[in-house]
């Protein structure tokens, strides 16, 4: 398995998809290579833009199989037959069970719309709004069992204005996980990642 060799999964519009597509191409992904979109959602705009870009694609509805284990188990046969060694979801909006998770342990991360460990879940943004906090964010982590539990990579703050709505929040939010997340990957590829416990480090 390569960590350079890697896998985007979304579910939905794929902005991060793109972003992540358009760093590789400046050449800022640290010799990462995009081999594969996966989606659980072959309807999604994403699959269209996996197309437009000229990445191979991998579209499976979950509900076509008898269970999780055997949707999962179907996506690891197509990762391994491409030697990926990177997982990085973009918003991918299911859990990932051990079908998964045992092949990759420690190679899949995800991103999140708000400064974990608050607003797990669905709807970060609109949890931020609701509880009323000034200041959030995005974090980068590696995914375990839990939802958004595994260990922090990166985080940057992104500050709720008087007036945000969940777009504009939104949008901001978006314009600080395009640059995050090709900078995490990139170091990630290149191997600039250390993990002791929960702890990370990127190094130079
Ligand atoms: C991103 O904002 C990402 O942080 C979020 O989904 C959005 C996907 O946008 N992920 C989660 O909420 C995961 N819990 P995109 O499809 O345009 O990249």
């Amino acid at each position: 398995m390569e960590w350079s060799r890697i896998a985007v999964f979304a579910s939905g519009q794929g902005s991060n998809f793109t972003a992540l597509v358009q760093a590789q191409q400046e050449g800022k992904l640290g010799g990462g290579s995009i081999e594969l979109l996966v989606s659980d959602k072959p309807e999604a705009p994403v699959a269209q833009r996996a197309e437009a870009a000229g990445i191979p694609a991998l579209l499976l509805r979950p509900k076509d199989f008898a269970g999780r284990e055997l949707y999962e188990a179907a996506i690891v046969a197509e990762l391994q037959r491409r030697n990926i060694g990177l997982i990085v979801l973009a918003g991918y909006m299911r859990l990932i069970s051990s079908v998964l998770l045992e092949p990759y342990a420690r190679r899949i991360i995800n991103i999140h719309p708000s400064l974990l460990p608050a607003f797990a879940g669905k709807d970060a943004i609109g949890q931020a709004l609701e509880y009323g906090v000034k200041l959030t964010g995005v974090t980068v982590h590696f995914v375990d069992g839990g939802m958004d539990t595994g260990p922090v990579i990166a985080q940057r703050s992104v500050e709720v204005k008087p007036g945000d709505t969940a777009e504009s929040l939104a949008e901001r939010i978006h314009q600080v996980e395009y640059g995050l997340y090709p900078e995490v990957v990139a170091a990630l590829a290149a191997g600039r990642v250390e993990l002791n416990g929960r702890i990370t480090t990127i190094g130079e």
